[in-house]
């Protein structure tokens, strides 16, 4: 295999890969034919796409957007995308999007007045005045500018925004689905792969149904070969996780309810997201055998209690040791 890796590094294969037809997109069925229907009756209202990460939301927004106003509407100045955790305060919204709105643009060829597109990304990021200043520009718009929101929470897009907009929901994309893609990128790329199989499976349990996570880590396998058979563990590190043989030490002495090995195992490990740890821990024990569901249920919800006390900011090292020790009690 000839790889030139400084040439693997240079184009994202996130951004070479990205869909450029609705065909392209996978899994969003329901999602992408609403999108066709509206664009056949010529009347698209305005949208929120909402969904977990790498799901295609950002890929069906653009598509939509050349069908209608062409590829060159960027150019053009028909379409303007912002990005919530950037830009979209008050005085932005006020300022940029009013004066965009309200422009009308008069094509030079045609004197046809020309539609345009508003793609805000991360609205749920944007604070909830701004969302309000953000439903009375789109109340005041003539009818020609379609505002299209993307968010992976739509629980913290206030009630009137929702109301005025098309909710198309993205779901995250199963293993199949993740599979395929990436043997296809496989393919086009002329890479071939000792034990594809076991690196479909890294790559589907690091991807969380992310597909842009997915791409990525294939990518980064590639790059810094270690796509054969022996190192393909290197993955997890290189992603963030636990390579297995770590997982397998501290699963042993959870079972043995060595509690001292567990404290040891977790001050040997430096700057490891304790979110990871839980998830490979959780996929291990659901692997286990001859545990019973009483043991289970109990595993499951200490470790959902554990993680939200993490996510609230609590010292994670000593809440994992109070964790470990639980699950050792169970796994006994
Ligand atoms: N449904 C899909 N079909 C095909 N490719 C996809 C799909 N979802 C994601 N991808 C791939 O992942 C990349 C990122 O996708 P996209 O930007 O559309 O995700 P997103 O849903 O907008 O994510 P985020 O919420 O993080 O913004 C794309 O360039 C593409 O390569
Ligand atoms: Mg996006």
């Amino acid at each position: 295999m000839a790889l030139d890796n400084e040439s693997l590094l240079d184009v994202p294969w996130v951004e070479k890969y990205r869909p450029q037809e609705f065909e392209d997109i996978i899994s969003q069925n329901l999602a992408i034919n609403n999108l066709k229907r509206f664009i056949n009756s010529k009347t698209v209202p305005h949208l929120i796409f909402t969904g977990p990460a790498g799901t295609g939301k950002t890929s069906s927004a653009l598509i939509l957007t050349h069908k209608l106003l062409g590829n060159d509407c960027k150019k053009k100045g028909l379409l303007l995308e912002l990005n919530a955790s950037d830009n979209v305060r008050m005085e932005y919204v006020r300022n940029i999007l009013k004066k965009f709105v309200n422009q009308s643009i008069i094509s030079l060829d045609s004197e046809e007045n020309h539609g345009k597109i508003v793609i805000l990304d991360e609205a749920d990021n944007i604070p909830g005045t701004v969302q309000q200043a953000l439903r009375r520009i789109i109340e005041k718009s003539s009818g020609n500018v379609i505002f299209i929101f993307l968010c992976n929470n739509i629980n913290r897009i206030i009630d009137p925004l929702i109301s005025r907009c098309a909710v198309l929901r993205f779901t995250p994309l199963n293993k199949e689905k993740i599979n395929s893609r990436l043997k296809f990128i496989i393919k086009k790329e002329n890479i071939t792969i000792k034990n594809q199989e076991k690196l479909l499976n890294i790559l589907f349990f690091i991807s969380e149904g992310d597909l842009r996570k997915a791409i990525n880590a294939l990518q980064m396998t590639v790059a810094l070969e270690i796509i054969d058979d022996l190192k393909l563990d290197e993955i997890y590190s290189i992603s963030g996780y636990f390579k297995p043989e770590i997982l397998e030490k501290l699963f042993n002495a959870l079972k043995l309810g060595k509690i001292d090995d567990l404290k040891e195992i977790l001050k040997s490990l430096s700057g490891y997201s304790s979110r990871n740890l839980m998830r490979q821990v959780l996929l291990k024990i659901s692997q286990e055998k001859g545990l019973n569901n009483i043991n289970l249920a109990r595993i499951y919800s200490y470790l959902g209690e554990y993680e939200f006390r993490i996510t609230q900011g609590s010292n994670s090292e000593i809440q994992l040791n109070a964790l470990f020790n639980m699950i050792s009690r169970e796994l006994k």
